[in-house]
C-alpha cells in the first residue's frame, strides 16, 4: 500500500520525528511505501509531493520544523477541493493518509473521512489545545523556551525595577502560559480563558514592587481584559486580516498591558514577546519520545484500517480516538488548575 503523509497549520518541533517514526516503521513491518505530501492540505490539493523513504528520514529526530513544509490552506474553501483532492490521490496511488496537525487540519481530516477518504490523524499544537488527547507534542519545547524566558527577564527585571511582560503564544487556550509562568514563577499570569481585571493587575504589580521584587507578567495572545481597548471582552489585535481557516491575527496584549501599567502605577513596564521562537529549533527529549510513539501508533493504525481515528495519549498509554471527537471542542484550561497559579500571584 502507498501512504500519504502531511504537516498541517502552524509548525512545531517534533513533527520531523513523527514522520521518521512512520516511515521507519511501515517499511519494514508492513511493506509499505510512502509519498510525503508539501505545505499542508495545499499538497494533495495541487499533487506536491516529496519522495519519503527511509534514507529520506535520517538525522530527523532533532530537527524542528517539517521537511514537508506546511500551510493554513483550507481545502473546503477552495472550488472543487474535495475532487481535486481524490483525484489526485488516486492518480498517485495513494491509497490511506496520515495527516499530521492542530484542530484546522485534523478539521479537514474529520470531514475527508466523512465522504469515504482513508484518513487516520496526529494531533500537534504547540497550544495544547487538541481534546482528546492528554497533550500533544511541541508544547513542552514551547513551554521550555518560555520559562527559560522568564528565568532571563527576572533578573534584568530586578536590576531596572521594572514590570516585564511575556507574552506568549495560545490563541484560545493559556496553556503555555499556565505551564510556564508557573515554573518560571511568574507574578501574574493572565489567559484566554479567564478575562482579567485591568485594576487587579496593577494592585499585583504595587504589591510586587513594595516586596522589593519586580513584577514578571505572563499573558496569553490570546488573553482579554474584561474592559478592554474595544469594550468588554475582546481581543488584541496585530490586524484585523484572516486566515483561510478565519482565524484573526492575534498580538498586541503585552504593549497594551505595558501602557495601562506605566499609566496606572507610575511604574515602568516593558513587553517580551516570544513570538515563533516558541515554536522553532529542536524538539525536547519529551516531545521526540511522543512524537514518536504518535508515529509508530499511526502506522499501526493504518495497517488496522482505523479510518477517522487520531493517535491520543492517556497517562502514559497510546490510544485511538474519533477525530470527530477530538474536533468538535477545543481543551481549555480548567479553572481549578488557574486557581492552583493564583496562590503566586502579587
Ligand atoms: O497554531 C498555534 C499558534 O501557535 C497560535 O498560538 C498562534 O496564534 C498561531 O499559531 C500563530 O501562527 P502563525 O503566525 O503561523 O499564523
Amino acid at each position: 500500500m502507498r501512504v500519504g503523509v502531511l504537516t498541517g497549520g502552524g509548525d512545531c518541533p517534533g513533527l520531523n520525528a513523527v514522520i521518521r517514526a512512520i516511515v521507519r516503521k511501515g517499511v519494514p513491518e508492513y511493506g509499505y511505501s510512502f509519498l510525503g505530501f508539501r505545505n499542508g492540505w495545499r499538497g494533495p490539493l495541487e499533487a506536491l509531493t516529496k519522495p519519503l523513504d527511509i534514507p529520506a528520514v535520517r538525522g530527523l529526530l532533532p530537527r524542528g520544523g517539517t521537511i514537508l513544509g506546511s500551510s493554513r490552506t483550507n481545502p473546503f474553501s477552495v472550488e472543487d477541493g474535495v475532487e481535486k483532492i481524490r483525484t489526485n490521490l488516486q492518480n498517485l496511488g495513494v491509497e490511506a493518509l496520515i495527516a499530521i496537525g492542530g484542530e484546522d487540519t485534523l478539521g479537514v481530516a474529520t470531514k475527508l473521512h466523512e465522504i469515504g477518504v482513508n484518513v487516520v490523524g496526529v494531533p500537534k499544537t504547540i497550544d495544547n489545545d487538541l481534546s482528546g488527547t492528554d497533550y500533544t507534542f511541541g508544547f513542552d519545547t514551547a513551554v521550555n523556551i518560555a520559562m527559560e524566558a522568564i528565568d532571563r527577564l527576572h533578573t534584568t527585571a530586578e536590576s531596572h525595577h521594572r514590570a516585564l511582560i511575556v507574552e506568549v503564544m495560545g490563541r484560545h487556550a493559556g496553556w503555555i502560559a499556565l505551564h510556564a509562568g508557573m515554573a518560571g514563577g511568574a507574578n501574574a499570569i493572565l489567559i484566554p480563558e479567564v478575562r482579567f481585571d485591568i485594576e487587579q493587575v496593577c494592585k499585583w504589580v504595587e504589591s510586587r514592587f513594595r516586596m522589593d521584587y519586580a513584577p514578571i507578567i505572563v499573558v496569553s495572545e490570546g488573553a482579554m481584559p474584561k474592559s478592554g481597548p474595544e469594550g468588554e471582552g475582546t481581543e488584541v489585535l496585530r490586524t484585523g486580516e484572516k486566515d483561510a481557516f478565519g482565524h484573526v491575527r492575534l498580538g498586541g496584549i503585552g504593549d497594551w498591558l505595558a501602557h495601562q501599567i506605566e499609566q496606572r502605577t507610575g511604574k515602568e513596564a516593558r513587553t517580551t514577546v516570544l513570538g515563533h521562537v516558541q515554536r522553532g529549533g529542536t524538539p525536547t527529549a519529551r516531545d521526540r519520545w511522543l512524537a514518536t510513539r504518535f508515529g509508530l501508533h499511526a502506522i499501526d493504525a493504518v495497517h488496522d484500517g482505523a479510518w477517522g481515528q487520531m493517535t491520543a495519549l492517556r497517562g502514559t498509554d497510546i490510544t485511538m480516538v474519533p477525530l470527530a471527537e477530538a474536533t468538535k471542542e477545543l481543551k481549555l484550561v480548567d479553572p481549578a488548575l488557574y486557581a492552583e497559579a493564583e496562590v503566586f500571584f502579587g
